[in-house]
């Protein structure tokens, strides 16, 4: 029954947001087609689909928009889907304006629901859809017409942050619970790399898997908890009613179990309960100390309290006439969006205060962490991870064949670890100068050496322990290798100094063995992923998924090189897709697949191989053999929103080079940090907060303080829509 009761609390958190979503549909009216939708397909669509000979044999003439035909519903859905996916018009043909766009796709999807059908919204949800907005209009400085912000929500916490609370719980109520290694208490989710933003508000709800894990992680410091609080402790932090409480025993009377509750809150969360707690709390205590008796009461409320959702979530609620999050909410937004930690006792204390009500008192808080280098603000160095990708480095397999052909000196010597923490330290070190951001990372030749990971709290006790070593190992000789670093010996290496790579051969992240090596496949350079990257994450460019239909496979001929192979992609209905990534990621042949500058490409010689002195009595191969190839890295910039990036560039310098001198560059960079700050992909209605968002970053010269700051006081960060129900 009690255990019940928690599920039954988890039922009510857990429901908020679906409430919000299910008021939204609700909040859309059905369409007036003839007024609405008619006008649009005529003046849009009819020319290439009408009645005679339609393109794509689609016609949009004679439709009624009656949605229970199942014919017109399915013509509607289509049309939906090429109006979201921004496919139809096609580009060169008469475009709708984007708000309008919007207001039909968001019409039809109302209908298509009101037929019976569910529709996938969350595919638009995802990052990766993030600009399918339209760049120029967010960017042009004109209010949009569009209900749009951010909804009010539940945004879950990052393992990390889930995990410290207990982890501070544990020391500060001195539970004596040995919470590290096997026996830490631990997060049911775990954020692994992805190609893309892993941490958005919409990507996560709690499963019931989930509920299960954080049952049994609260039931066993619930009782912990009990433990410690039996009796009288002589020392340290304790909550003094719950100490009551639990000696009263069997005996223990509903007033006692009442007197718990607020001092309970107090210690665990620093607030007093609201009054919809005190209620709901209150009640489940009463019952719970009749059947459970002063200590069984104890834990269970232990237990409901932490499965509470601020423990698990970010909870993000409109409060008041501004709609403006709840002052703790919001300095819980704040911490959250920087560190993996609860507000810090000055933010705490401002929310508290009522000092985090206008800008200006958020922007103080903001600066104020941003600025202090004493606090770890572990979600910004994770923003530049997760936008460059380069921290999948060490997933990508290499077989110790290839790595010995390729003369990484010695196949066990590769450690792709040290090429992320290399590279995160780069950024750190960026960071702490704080100007021209985004530029310096494109362009630095800058690198630190075998560096451990900087997250780890101990990597100054495991540099002292490598500094004290001999020899260079293996793992790294290959990466001073690699590096074409000038350290000769164990004594010429610090990890805190940034040595210089050969700056003819090394131009920024782009170009670290890091962000190479994470954008490779297992024996060859992926020149189609890496071109895809640059358009997206640095031109804004759109590409829609590769058709289920292709099978996207370049031939198996070694003896090719890749840029050879990839003729394949050349074909016209290939190209209309690869011709914006393939050009974009070729001249990145400058490297192997390791991360090594190389000036030939290698490639199996089929003679050589063949030649009878190379064959063994049976007539088969004794090795294969290789032969050095002239390398080609010339590529294009086609197709971008400012023309002046078009054109052809002879290598990876010369595009990189442009591309970091690029306003629209710039742009489309602010354009993924509001998405990771935000927690979601932007709308038109959000284009006042990135064009303010872009003014602070480049009139700061490339502040990412600024630019963060701007962010977290925006309206879309601080506010959100109305939400018709009541709000505790
Ligand atoms: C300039 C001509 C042109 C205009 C204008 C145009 N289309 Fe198309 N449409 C095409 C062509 C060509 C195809 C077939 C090739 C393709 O799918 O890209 C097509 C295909 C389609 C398809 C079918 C695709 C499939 O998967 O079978 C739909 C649905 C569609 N268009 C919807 C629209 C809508 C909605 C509009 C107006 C907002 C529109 N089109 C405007 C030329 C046009
Ligand atoms: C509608 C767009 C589109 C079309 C058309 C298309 N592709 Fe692709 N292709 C993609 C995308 C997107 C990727 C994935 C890029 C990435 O993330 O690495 C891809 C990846 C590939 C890859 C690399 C697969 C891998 O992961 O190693 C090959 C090879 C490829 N495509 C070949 C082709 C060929 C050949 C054709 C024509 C027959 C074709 N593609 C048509 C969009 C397209």
């Amino acid at each position: 029954m009690t255990r019940h009761a928690i599920l039954m609390l988890f039922v009510f958190w857990a429901g908020i947001s679906t409430i919000a979503e299910a008021q939204e549909v609700a909040a859309q009216r059905a369409v007036d087609f003839s007024r609405e939708l008619s006008p649009f397909v005529k003046r849009f669509c009819v020319d290439c689909h009408g009645a005679k000979n339609p393109e794509g044999k689609v016609s949009l003439a004679g439709l009624t928009g009656d949605l229970s035909k199942p014919r017109e519903l399915q013509v509607w859905q289509a049309v939906y889907e090429k109006l979201e996916g921004r496919e139809m018009p096609p580009r060169d043909a008469d475009q709708p304006t984007d708000a309008d766009r919007a207001q039909v796709a968001k019409w039809l999807a109302a209908s298509i629901r009101a037929a019976g059908v569910v529709l996938d919204d969350g595919k638009w949800l995802a990052p990766i859809k993030g600009n399918y907005v339209d760049h120029q209009t967010l960017f042009s400085g004109k209010a949009v017409v569009d209900a749009g912000g951010t909804n009010p929500r539940l945004w879950r916490l990052t393992g990390q942050a889930y995990e410290d609370y207990f982890d501070k719980l544990n020391k500060h109520f001195l539970l004596d619970r040995r919470n590290y290694g096997e026996f830490k208490l631990t997060a049911p989710w775990n954020f692994t790399p992805q190609p893309n933003f892993v941490d958005y508000a919409s990507a996560h709800r709690v499963g019931e898997a989930e509920i299960e894990f954080l049952l049994r992680n609260a039931s066993s410091f619930a009782q912990s908890m009990v433990k410690r609080h039996s009796k009288m402790p002589s020392y340290g932090n304790y909550i003094k009613e719950l100490v009551t409480l639990i000696k009263a025993g069997d005996g223990a009377t509903p007033e006692q179990a009442e007197a718990a509750l607020a001092p309970t809150f107090q210690g665990l969360f620093q607030r007093a309960p609201t009054a919809s707690e005190t209620q709901r709390y209150g009640a489940f205590l009463r019952k719970t100390v009749a059947t459970a008796g002063g200590a069984g009461a104890a834990e269970q409320l232990l237990i409901a309290l932490f499965c509470n959702k601020e423990l698990i979530h970010r909870v993000e609620l409109p409060t008041g006439p501004t709609r403006q999050l709840a002052p703790r909410d919001l300095a819980r937004a704040i911490s959250f969006a920087l560190t993996d930690r609860v507000p810090d006792e000055p933010l705490a204390k401002a929310a508290d205060e009522g000092k985090l009500a206008t800008r200006e008192e958020v922007e103080t808080q903001v600066k104020r962490i941003l600025e202090d280098s004493a606090i770890a603000k572990p979600r910004v160095l994770r923003f530049f991870r997760e936008y460059f990708a380069y921290d999948s480095a060490p997933n990508v397999f290499k077989d110790e064949v290839t790595l010995k052909k390729l003369g990484v000196r010695e196949a066990r010597g590769w450690n792709p670890d040290y090429f992320v923490s290399d590279a995160d330290r780069i950024v750190l070190a960026v960071l702490a100068e704080d100007k021209a951001v985004l530029r310096q990372l494109l362009t630095t030749t800058k690198t630190f050496a075998m560096t451990v990971d900087p997250d780890d709290q101990k990597h100054t006790k495991a540099d002292a322990y490598r500094l004290k070593k001999a020899n260079f190992e293996a793992d790294e000789q290959t990466t001073i290798k690699l590096y074409e670093v000038a350290i000769a010996t164990r004594a010429d290496w610090d990890p805190n100094r940034q040595y210089d790579f050969p700056p003819e051969h090394r131009l920024g992240l782009l170009t670290h063995p890091a962000w190479l090596v994470a954008q490779s496949g297992n024996f060859d350079n992926h020149a189609i992923h890496r071109g895809r990257w640059i358009r997206e994450r640095l031109l804004g460019g759109r590409i829609p998924e590769l058709p289920i239909t292709v099978n996207a496979m370049l031939p198996d001929e070694p003896h090719r090189t890749l840029r050879d192979r990839m003729q394949v992609t050349r074909e016209t209905y290939c190209w209309t897709c690869h011709k914006q990534m393939d050009p974009l990621g070729l001249p990145f042949e400058q490297f192997d697949h390791f991360g090594q500058f190389r000036k030939e490409e290698m490639v199996v010689d089929r003679e050589a191989t063949a030649d009878k002195k190379n064959l063994n009595k049976d007539g088969v191969p004794r090795e294969t053999r290789h032969k050095q190839v002239p390398l080609d890295t010339t590529g294009e910039v086609g197709g971008s929103i400012d023309p002046k990036l078009d054109g052809p560039v002879k290598d990876p310098f010369e595009l990189i080079r442009r591309l970091a001198d690029s306003e629209h560059v710039e742009q489309v960079f602010v354009r993924h940090a509001f998405r990771y700050f935000l927690g979601r992909n932007e709308t038109l209605a959000d284009g006042p907060a990135l064009v303010a968002a872009h003014q602070a970053y480049s009139t700061s010269g490339g502040s990412m303080n600024a630019l963060i700051t701007s962010l977290l006081t925006s309206e879309p960060f601080m506010v959100r829509t109305t939400n018709p129900s009541e709000k505790e």
